[in-house]
Order: C-alpha cells, then sequence, then structure tokens
C-alpha cells in the first residue's frame, strides 16, 4: 500500500493529490483558465508563473485536506512529458526538491498514463488488458493497455486532437476558450440533425480507409464554410445546431472506430481518459454502443477527466508498488511517446 503525493503543471491546471493505492486522500486544482481567457488559450509564459506562485500552496492544501504528513507519504511523483516545459519544469522541479528534502523516491509520470489510470481511481479493480480511448486538447489515440507501463498506440489523430476541434470550432462560435465544456452545453440545446458535417476519414494506399485512425482537421474546416455561408443569409446564427451537428459527428467517429478497434483485438472492456472524455454525448454513445456489442465500459468521474494530479499519483503508485523509481536527474520533455516510457 503507497501513499503518493502527485504534482501535474503540464498545462494551465496546477494540481497537487495524495492517492493511497487508488483511493484519493485529496485532489486539489487551481485552474488558470480565467487567466488565459482574455488571450483565448494558454499562454505558455503566463502558465509556468502561475504554477510558480501557486504550488506551495496547493501543495500545503493537499496535505492538510488528506489529513496526513510528511512522514505519511511513501514517493513523490510530477508530470515530466509531454506538456510545455515551462510548466512542466516548475511541477517536476517542486517534486524532486521535495524528494530529496524528505528523502522520498521520486517518480516521473508520463501524462497520458496518468490520463489512462484515472479509471482506475473510479474502478479499483481494472486490470489490462483493455483499449483506452485517450481524448484529450492535444492527444487523440486507441491506447492497447496489455500490461501494466506496456502500451501500444493502435490508433491516432491524423491532424488535430479532439480537443484542439473543439476549441477552435468554439472560436468560430464565439464561445470563448476552453471550448469543449462551452460546445457541450450548448450542442443539448440544439438540434443534431441540422446541419450534415463530414467524418475525417483517413485514405489507405492500397485503398479504403484506415480503420482506426482519425482526421478532425477537415471537420473544422467544414464548420468554417458552413458559419460563414450562414453568417451572409441567417442572423442571429443557429450556434446550438452548429455546436450539436459538430458534437454528433465527433462522438459517432470516436464511438464507431473504438468500437471496431475493440473487437477486432478482442478486447472486451473499454475505458476512456482525458478531458473530453467529459462529454456527455460522446458518454452515451459509447455507453450504448458497449452495450450493444457486449463490451464493459469504464469511465472516470468528471473532475478525473481533465487534467489532474490524482490520477498522476496513482500512476506513480503502481510504478512503486512494483519497485520502479525516476533518477533525479530526469528531464522533462516537451514530446514523448507513450510507447517510449522506460
Ligand atoms: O486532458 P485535458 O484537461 O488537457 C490536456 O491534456 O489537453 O483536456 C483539455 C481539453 C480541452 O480541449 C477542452 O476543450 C476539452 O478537453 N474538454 C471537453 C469537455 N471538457 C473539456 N471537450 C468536450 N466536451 C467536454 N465536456
Ligand atoms: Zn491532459
Amino acid at each position: 500500500m503507497a501513499t503518493i503525493l502527485a504534482l501535474e503543471t503540464s498545462c494551465d491546471e496546477t494540481a497537487v493529490a495524495i492517492v493511497k493505492n487508488r483511493k484519493v486522500l485529496s485532489n486539489i486544482v487551481a485552474s488558470q483558465i480565467a487567466i488565459h481567457q482574455p488571450y483565448g488559450g494558454v499562454v505558455p509564459e503566463i502558465a509556468s508563473r502561475h504554477h510558480l506562485e501557486a504550488i506551495n500552496h496547493c501543495i500545503d492544501r493537499a496535505l492538510n485536506v488528506a489529513k496526513i504528513d510528511w512522514s505519511d507519504i511513501d514517493g513523490i511523483g510530477a508530470t515530466c512529458a509531454p506538456g510545455l516545459v515551462g510548466a512542466l519544469l516548475v511541477g517536476a522541479t517542486a517534486a524532486k526538491t521535495l524528494a530529496m528534502v524528505r528523502n522520498k523516491p521520486f517518480l516521473g509520470i508520463h501524462h497520458l498514463e496518468g490520463h489512462i489510470y484515472a479509471s482506475y481511481l473510479c474502478k479499483p479493480q481494472l486490470q489490462p488488458p483493455f483499449l483506452c480511448l485517450l481524448v484529450s486538447g492535444g492527444h487523440t489515440s486507441l491506447i492497447h493497455v496489455k500490461a501494466h507501463g506496456q502500451y501500444k498506440t493502435l490508433g491516432k489523430t491524423r491532424d488535430d486532437a479532439v480537443g484542439e476541434a473543439y476549441d477552435k470550432v468554439a472560436r468560430l462560435l464565439n464561445l470563448g476558450y476552453p471550448g469543449g465544456p462551452a460546445i457541450d452545453k450548448l450542442a443539448q440545446t440544439g438540434n443534431s440533425q441540422a446541419f450534415p458535417l463530414p467524418e475525417g476519414k483517413i485514405s489507405l494506399p492500397e485503398g479504403g480507409y484506415h480503420p482506426y485512425d482519425f482526421s478532425f482537421s477537415g471537420l473544422k474546416t467544414a464548420v468554417q464554410r458552413l458559419v460563414r455561408k450562414l453568417e451572409q443569409k441567417t442572423a442571429p446564427l443557429p450556434i446550438a445546431d452548429i455546436a450539436a451537428s459538430f458534437q454528433e459527428t465527433v462522438a459517432k467517429s470516436l464511438t464507431r472506430k473504438t468500437i471496431t478497434c475493440a473487437l477486432d483485438h478482442n478486447l472486451n472492456t473499454i475505458t476512456l481518459g482525458g478531458g473530453v472524455a467529459a462529454n456527455s454525448r460522446l458518454r452515451i454513445l459509447l455507453q450504448n454502443s458497449t452495450e450493444k456489442n457486449h463490451l464493459r465500459l469504464c469511465f472516470p468521474s468528471l473532475e478525473f477527466c481533465t487534467d489532474n494530479a490524482a490520477m498522476i499519483a496513482c500512476a506513480a503508485v503502481e510504478h512503486l508498488n512494483r519497485g520502479y523509481s525516476s533518477p533525479l536527474n530526469m528531464e522533462v520533455q516537451s514530446r514523448l511517446n507513450i510507447a517510449d516510457i522506460a
């Protein structure tokens, strides 16, 4: 039974959590959304500076809420890749310093491994093998989790990540940043059949389409064209119908490819991870399709879909329980394939 304090600062949330095995003792998230909103996206320099200002307070709060002290902590984890380098550096440096000062093992964690582990927080008995649909602001992948620490990417986006597409479409509709939650909410009041939009497909040289790879940039361009066309003849713009039509196309594409991939690889459990896993329509379509195909579906509760440190701590627990820790000279990296983690 390991208790880990972990830090997550890869983007715009300063997050600290304490997890005992798969039980969350505290989960502190200081969001910078309001700070970046006027810029329409995350400004890396501003993100790093705010992580620096918030991190010590978040660590104190995590210990207070968990009602434990340093002697109860077995290891200190931090996201080391991928993400904004300046932002990652704040969390990783704080974690390494604490590990040194408190004489605890340090555990450098891959951000996507954290998103995969978020499902264990809600279903502690979950065991590999399973297929994880990982959908965030920077990634869209179908990952075969073969065993703990063994990952194979079976499908991925060839252009925009799905969260990125949500954020770009939200900007077109003047819905602000981040776009995902705003589109999700608005879509629930719109007609998803109002505008037929193209689902992105990846052609194969031998003919046909890639069964599991995704593409979202064509869909984003189609929404852009639709908005321009409607602006010339309709006022006000039917933004709820556009949002619902976009969301339906995305959720259908993700669901269809995920189910095909699971069936083709004989994987009877599907998990979801990443910020877009919070999407209401995606959750409904996946729930319906997994039931129809007699597959198990496991998704994290909403607070563990978007960036948080509990998922990082949960992955770190697994590493420590297996006798692994990271060297204190481990570097942060803006990009790192999940299959390449040691
Ligand atoms: O995992 P995450 O918090 O950060 C990254 O690792 O990227 O994901 C953030 C992304 C953003 O693009 C945001 O718009 C999207 O997740 N998102 C959603 C929803 N909530 C957050 N997208 C669709 N529907 C939502 N309910
Ligand atoms: Zn994330």
